[in-house]
């Protein structure tokens, strides 16, 4: 079914065309009012055609709203201020729209036509090899997982690709160190490498570190190392492939636990054999150029770029993170693509700025959208980046471990009633949705404070919170020993905080819209917030259980309706909900 948004602009529009030449008014918007006392919805067509066409805006205005009168939708317009026009939905039309949206299912929202389903690549998570992911990797994770929901829900195509950091500079010195534990000491090697595969080469990487400080032929040793596994050298592959697969195993089990999983592992190492003939492309294409040795694509005529050269092989001959995020995009294009979003801190900002302006000269994806959706830093109560007590960065397993413990004991006092395994069900859910919602509430580019007692909070801008809310609905219908009404129900709304509510819940469609389009999930956070708000009020002001037929049978389809819209929001959130807590 259509939102009321939708069906006003498409109304206003199709009454603009009809009165008004199209380029006048191409820019209008149909909005929610700020101020509910004005109306629902407010159009500025009048407003942007007045302007264009030298006429008072009010004059445009009046016109508009004779030739749209009303609807079953809404009252007549109300000409407003400088000419906005402002409606008031219907009654009988809120009664109907809650109805539909519960006969239809998914809250009524349709996916959208086939013809607009775009092909979306969701690039996220990509954490390195050999290495332990910390509590930095939970952003790009936990935003990438939304996003994918939200854009698959509204019906596109999307592919999400986790790009593993498995072919880079870091394996010479692991390769190195490796060989060399491994002559000293075979057995002891084979037994760590089987216990705790990625702190030993951890470990390893950052002894082999150490001692090249002192000792540069070490450095020289790795660079041949990485060459020889760039080239494809069997031994040097070998165990390459064997510390890939340790680091996937253990990031399986993270992935698991946060409810994560990708459509494609790819990696930078599967774009090794498009590297030099790609480089060579865009050498004999004029788009880069050699430079002291080096290959460099220059951004000459680029204001932003002119001066920030992008280096695309080095001097040496090696490939670097740049070259692969060319190869990789190259490859997408070649399986077709409409829409790219890359979800990594915001210190990557300059490398996506490059690597989109060299897609755009390279001329490879000429209709892809190119987004970079990039995050702030997780900080400590310090304003720094959040950190142990003892100064060294938390493990994102620490941190997931940490947040079901924390959940666990708030939750073993509220009910220690419970037996243990629900305890710890109702934990894990709690727990590990407080945390992700910890991050998806913020707009992303900010950084923010992380502090464990205000998410895990009950009350506020939490997960807690929607969780609560969606169990007090759910518990109305225990106590009351009823189902909820059969999806075709019709429905009766006459206190003003139903209808509030019912307005709140047919806005989910825009909210969603709304988070895809600027990859910004803290809209649907703070729209579930304002709706759980909703319905505290409305279950404030109207009985439920105790009231009088034909309203309890209404009031049970609209608490219906909002649990509904909590778990699904929740849902697309990575966020589960719970019968009870
Ligand atoms: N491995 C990178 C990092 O740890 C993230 C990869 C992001 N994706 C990409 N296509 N560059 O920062």
């Amino acid at each position: 079914m259509k939102s009321p948004q939708q069906h006003l602009e498409e109304r206003v529009l199709a009454a603009a065309g009809a009165l008004l030449p199209p380029e006048a008014f191409a820019a209008a918007t149909v909005k929610p009012c700020a101020d509910p006392r004005h109306g629902d919805f407010q159009a500025n067509v009048a407003m942007i055609a007045g302007k264009a066409l030298g006429r008072p805006p009010r004059d445009v205005a009046a016109e508009l709203a004779a030739a749209l009168g009303e609807d079953a939708v809404a009252a007549a317009p109300q000409i407003a201020g400088p000419g906005f026009l402002n409606f008031t939905l219907k009654e009988s039309y809120l009664d109907r729209a809650v109805a539909q949206a519960r006969a239809e299912g998914r809250l009524g929202l349709d996916p959208v036509p086939a013809a607009a389903a775009r092909r979306v690549v969701i690039d996220y998570g990509g954490p390195n090899i050999a290495k332990e992911m910390h509590v930095g990797h939970l952003r790009t994770h936990v935003l990438g997982a939304a996003l994918a929901r939200i854009h698959r829900f509204l019906g596109h195509h999307v592919v999400t690709d986790n790009h593993l950091g498995d072919w880079g500079t870091q394996f010479g010195k692991i390769l190195s160190g490796y060989k060399e534990a491994l002559a000293k000491d075979p057995a002891g090697t084979a037994a760590a490498m089987a216990e705790h595969p990625i702190g030993f080469l951890e470990e390893l990487y950052q002894a082999f570190t150490e001692q090249a400080k002192t000792d540069p032929a070490l450095d020289e040793a790795a660079r041949r190392e990485l060459a020889a596994l760039q080239r494809g050298d069997a031994e040097n592959l070998a165990l390459w492939r064997q510390f890939v697969a340790a680091t996937r195993a253990e990031l399986d089990k993270i992935y698991a636990r946060l409810d994560i999983s990708f459509d494609e592992t790819l990696g930078e190492s599967a774009y090794n054999e498009r590297l030099e003939p790609m480089v060579a492309e865009l050498l004999s294409k004029g788009i880069a150029r050699e430079s002291e040795g080096a290959t460099v694509v220059f951004f000459d005529g680029d204001a932003q770029l002119e001066d920030k050269p992008f280096l695309i092989r080095k001097s040496d001959g090696a490939f670097l993170y740049s070259t692969t995020d060319l190869a990789t995009a190259q490859f997408r294009a070649e399986r077709g693509v409409d829409a790219m979003i890359y979800v990594t801190d915001g210190r990557q900002q300059l490398h996506f700025q490059q690597v989109f302006a060299t897609v755009r000269r390279w001329g490879i994806l000429p209709e892809c959208a190119l987004e970079h959706a990039w995050f702030g830093a997780i900080l400590g109560e310090d304003k720094k980046p959040l950190k142990t007590r003892e100064g060294r960065p938390i493990k994102l397993r620490e941190l997931l471990d940490e947040a079901e413990s924390r959940a666990l004991a708030l939750i073993t006092e509220k009910r220690p009633e419970l037996p243990e395994a629900r305890r710890r069900e109702i934990a894990r859910v709690v727990g590990l949705g407080a945390l992700k919602y910890a991050d998806l509430g913020q707009n992303r580019n900010l950084d923010y404070v992380f502090n464990w007692s205000k998410l895990l909070s009950f009350d506020g801008h939490t997960a807690p919170y929607l969780q609560n809310a969606y169990v007090r609905i759910r518990s109305i219908f225990r106590k009351g020993e009823v189902r909820p009404p059969a999806p075709e129900t019709p429905v009766t709304l006459a206190e003003p905080a139903e209808r509030a509510l019912a307005k709140k819940l047919l806005a989910l469609g825009e909210t969603l819209r709304l988070a895809a389009a600027e990859n910004r999930p803290h809209f649907l956070c703070i729209y579930l917030y304002e709706l759980a708000t909703a319905f505290h009020a409305f279950y404030e002001a109207c009985p439920v259980l105790k009231a009088e037929e034909p309203a309890r049978t209404s009031r049970l389809a609209l608490c219906d309706l909002t649990a509904q819209a909590l778990a699904l929001g929740l849902e697309l959130l990575g966020i589960g909900v719970l019968e009870e807590m």
